[in-house]
């Protein structure tokens, strides 16, 4: 049932990812303004409602598929975008679509705009006069039924709720199919019940003839299996002596051989009747497989199970989401500048201003702020921001642990949770943080959130959504406090749209949280039994579950190794610049014997490069300092023309262009971003190299060559681009360990380069790669037109033969 959903609503994330896959694409490229306003047109678009709001949003070119021969009754809003009550009653009909979400099979919410030029036929068909008219069609309507109006409907949630369910109950035949049945029952009924029910669970709610809770719990269950609700009239007095029922309303379950017990909640309520029965054991959401922990803790999952409590928060899903926020998110942009470096700012500054981390941690998020707001120019690289996040001048004590160990964030398949319960964590973390420190400007660390979330967090659908959100009411909070309740209640809002979503992990099912099980004092009821979150109960609540004294620290990577783990990369890494020196320079020793040098210098500079290539190793200690200019100065690097490319090219391509200059400042330039994934450059000395030797007495044709692999697709934007087809998030955590092994693979490769240099050393492996790399150009080539005539022979060939055959064949027929 919980397609119907998937299809009306735009908010599946499967929808989302064939949107985001090119979108990301020109990100980057970098044309980020642009990807922004083609993915942001519903925001900007005209109407009430978006498509965040669970409702089923009318327009012309729909109007009759979701209306005719529809399963589920459908309630329509008829309104105008100009008008005043139209407005005013939006935020009353966006909450009723919260309320009844899990109604949807039997009964869904749909709204049109009559102001839209376009939608006016459609409204002047529906005789529609005044705004907002709600009118409701019934199941299996006609493609000629209007509908009937629902004449002077009440203005609140709860009016409209049972206006729905007095319709419904009228409903005549065809009912529709998923809506249970809403009478009351007898005890005859009960009798019979399980004999023609296969149902574990029989919820009975005693309940006066008026009241609407039997009736709306029994619609809030309706997708869920292994369970019935009836209501029972307090007038049934078989039933009420049999139970001893003397409280109305009350609820018990009934077990087939006529055993009782009393639901136990907090409130006589029907959010607590509810959200109780949801949770019995057994009952499941239709068409998820049934609750199963014992599987977490076998070989199901990639990893093994990290048992973990869940009134605590993990500092292992805090430092994984960095991680992964700051190593694979960000990585997709290999330029960040504008408004998207303003963003990256604000998130850094938050991070380092409230992360409650242990001291490594805290000194890296420190340095890398403080690099990044003193950077003045408009646009950095990726690559010399991963410089500082990995510490590459080796300051003492200041590492981010590499690689994510999900805890409280686990799911119970790689697919489930992770990276977006880590963001939702760390920010309701940061806001509480904020709180704690009181800080001046209360809409910061949300700013700053809705900036990471629009430029950099890779499921686009949710961004979308949460944009929606931030534009309709972030404006409203003013106060540290209001901040922390607001990212609340957004959650809580993202929670209940995404309840019985694909995403969903049935081990950990959507609820409004804090459940009454964990925060009992955080629910109330209104005086008319209407469920009420009691804020300041909530908000104290927050700021305990997410302050840093319910953090614990298990699981984590110890520091020392975290930090030994950094200073042997960085000492790989230096070893592999050594190396792909030497091939460079034994490149440059080639063309020299091949070519007559135009100038003598080259020897002295050389022999200067090595001492200086040396006195690096020493002191490496020096280069601390130096750090933060010395990436300055790549940043500068970038876009200065070098005389190995004159062509015109994009700015993105800068690092590439300093890393082909044979001179000491593009050596230099290679040492501070010894982390990068480097195969660019590799392939660059490489097919420099060949075609200095195969081309050495024509300039000319070296050229063409340089330039044809310029055009070449670039590694770098390639492991960005299989990075956004994760974006979904379903792929987005699939993605990390095939990212992981591509880094690993591309490290192979440049390794394989350096084999190639140093020919005494050539392994069977390295040999055999540097073929490939070698061989490209010539025999390929010939090949390739060898192979493609072939087939086209074979085609040729199957054609006539196939020809030949239904000629023959036709001549067969033809005869007698
Ligand atoms: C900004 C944002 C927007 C998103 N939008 C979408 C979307 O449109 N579509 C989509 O499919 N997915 C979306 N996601 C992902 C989705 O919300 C979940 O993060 C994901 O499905 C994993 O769910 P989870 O079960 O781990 O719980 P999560 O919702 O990720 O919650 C993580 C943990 O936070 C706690 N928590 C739960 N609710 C609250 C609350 N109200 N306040 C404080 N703490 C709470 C609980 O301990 C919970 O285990 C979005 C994520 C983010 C960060
Ligand atoms: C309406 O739907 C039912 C079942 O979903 C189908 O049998 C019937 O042919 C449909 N009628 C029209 C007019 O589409
Ligand atoms: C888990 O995997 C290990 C080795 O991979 C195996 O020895 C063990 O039996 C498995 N356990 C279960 C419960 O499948
Ligand atoms: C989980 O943490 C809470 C809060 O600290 C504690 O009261 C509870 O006993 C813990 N549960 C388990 C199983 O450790």
């Amino acid at each position: 049932m919980a397609w119907r959903g998937g299809r009306i609503y735009a908010t599946s994330r499967f929808n989302g990812d064939i949107l985001t896959y090119p979108c990301k694409k020109i990100l980057a490229a970098s044309v980020v303004c642009l990807c922004f306003c083609l993915l942001f047109p519903s925001s900007a678009e005209a109407g009430l409602y978006t498509a965040s709001d669970q409702i089923v949003l009318l327009s012309r070119e729909n109007v009759e598929s979701v209306l005719v021969n529809s399963t589920a009754a459908i309630v329509v809003e008829f309104y105008a975008s100009w008008c005043g009550h139209c407005i005013a009653f939006s935020p009353v009909y966006k909450s009723l679509a919260r309320d009844i979400k899990e109604w949807k099979p039997a009964v869904e919410l749909a709204a049109i705009d009559c102001a839209a030029e376009a939608n006016r036929k459609v409204c002047t068909g529906f005789s529609i006069r005044g705004y907002p008219t709600l009118k409701f069609f019934h199941a299996y309507s006609k493609a000629e039924s209007t509908g009937e109006s629902f004449k002077g409907f009440p203005r609140d949630v709860r009016g409209l709720r049972h206006k729905i369910i007095e319709q419904l109950e009228t409903h005549g035949e065809p009912w529709p199919p998923a809506c249970p049945p809403l009478e009351s029952t007898s005890q005859a009924e009960i009798n019979s019940f399980f004999e023609t029910n296969n149902v574990q669970h029989l919820a009975l709610i005693f309940e006066e003839s008026k009241s609407f809770i039997g009736r709306e719990v029994t619609l809030d269950l309706l997708q869920f299996e292994n369970i019935a609700v009836r209501r029972v009239l307090s007038n049934e007095e078989d039933l009420v002596t049999k139970l001893g029922v003397t409280e109305f309303p009350s609820c018990y379950l009934y077990y087939p051989g006529g055993n009782f017990t009393q639901l136990k909640v907090a409130n006589e309520a029907r959010t607590f009747y509810t959200f109780a029965l949801q949770r019995l054991p057994g009952v499941v959401r239709s068409g998820k497989p049934p609750l199963d922990n014992t599987h977490l803790v076998t070989n199901n999952t990639e990893e093994p199970w990290r048992p973990f409590n869940r009134s605590r928060v993990y500092m292992a899903d805090l430092e994984s989401t960095l991680h992964y926020s700051l190593r694979v998110e960000l990585a997709s942009q290999t330029q960040i500048k504008g408004e998207v470096l303003i963003a990256l700012k604000k998130y850094i500054s938050v991070l380092a201003k409230y992360f409650p981390g242990r001291p490594v941690v805290m000194n890296l998020l420190q340095s890398i702020n403080s690099w990044l707001q003193n950077q003045t120019a408009n646009e950095i690289s990726y690559v010399a921001f991963k410089e500082k996040l990995d510490n590459s001048s080796q300051a003492p004590d200041t590492a981010l642990p590499e690689g994510v160990r999900w805890v409280g964030c686990q799911g119970s398949k790689p697919h489930f949770r992770r990276y977006p319960c880590g963001v939702w964590t760390l920010f309701h973390v940061l806001t509480v943080q904020a709180k704690k420190a009181g800080g001046s400007d209360a809409k910061e660390v949300l700013s700053s959130m809705r900036g990471y979330i629009h430029h950099f967090f890779g499921c686009r659908p949710c961004a979308e959504h949460f944009e929606n959100m931030a534009q309709e009411s972030l404006a409203e909070v003013t106060t540290l406090s209001t901040a922390v309740l607001w990212l609340w209640s957004r959650h809580n809002r993202v929670n209940n749209r995404l309840a019985g979503d694909l995403s969903e992990d049935p081990n950990f099912p959507k609820i409004q949280w804090p459940s009454p099980e964990i925060c009992p004092a955080c629910h109330t009821v209104k005086d008319n039994g209407e469920h009420r979150w009691n804020h300041e109960q909530v908000l104290s609540f927050l700021l305990s579950h997410f302050s840093s004294n319910n953090i614990l620290s298990d699981y984590l990577e110890d520091e020392s190794q975290v930090l030994a783990k950094q200073r042997a990369k960085h000492a790989s890494m230096q070893i592999a610049l050594e190396a792909q020196r030497r091939v460079e320079r034994k490149t440059r020793e080639a063309l020299d014997s091949l070519t007559p040098p135009p100038s003598q210098p080259t020897v002295p500079e050389e022999e200067e490069e090595e001492e200086e290539e040396e006195e690096e190793e020493e002191t490496v200690t020096d280069e601390e300092e130096e750090g933060a200019e010395g990436a300055a100065a790549a940043v500068e690097m970038v876009g200065k023309p070098t005389p190995w490319a004159k062509t015109e090219m994009e700015v993105s391509r800068g690092r590439r262009q300093a890393n082909r200059k044979p001179s000491i400042v593009g050596m230099r330039m290679r040492n501070l971003q010894e982390d990068i994934v480097d195969l660019d450059s590799f392939v660059n000395q490489h097919y420099k190299a060949k075609a200095l030797r195969v081309a050495a007495s024509s300039r000319v044709k070296q050229r063409t060559l340089q330039r044809k692999e310029e055009q070449d697709p670039r590694p770098l934007f390639g492991l960005g681009m299989e990075l956004d087809a994760g974006l979904g998030m379903v792929g987005l955590q699939r993605m990390e360990p095939d990212v992981r092994q591509q880094r690993k693979r591309l490290q192979k490769r440049e390794l394989a380069g350096q084999y190639f240099g140093e020919e005494a050393e050539l392994s069977h492996r390295g040999r055999w790669m540097s073929m490939l790399n070698i061989g490209f150009s010539r025999v390929d080539i010939s090949l390739c037109v060898i192979l493609y005539f072939l087939s086209s022979m074979c085609l040729l060939a199957m054609y006539l033969f196939f020809k030949n055959r239904l000629r023959l064949r036709r001549a067969k027929v033809a005869l007698p």
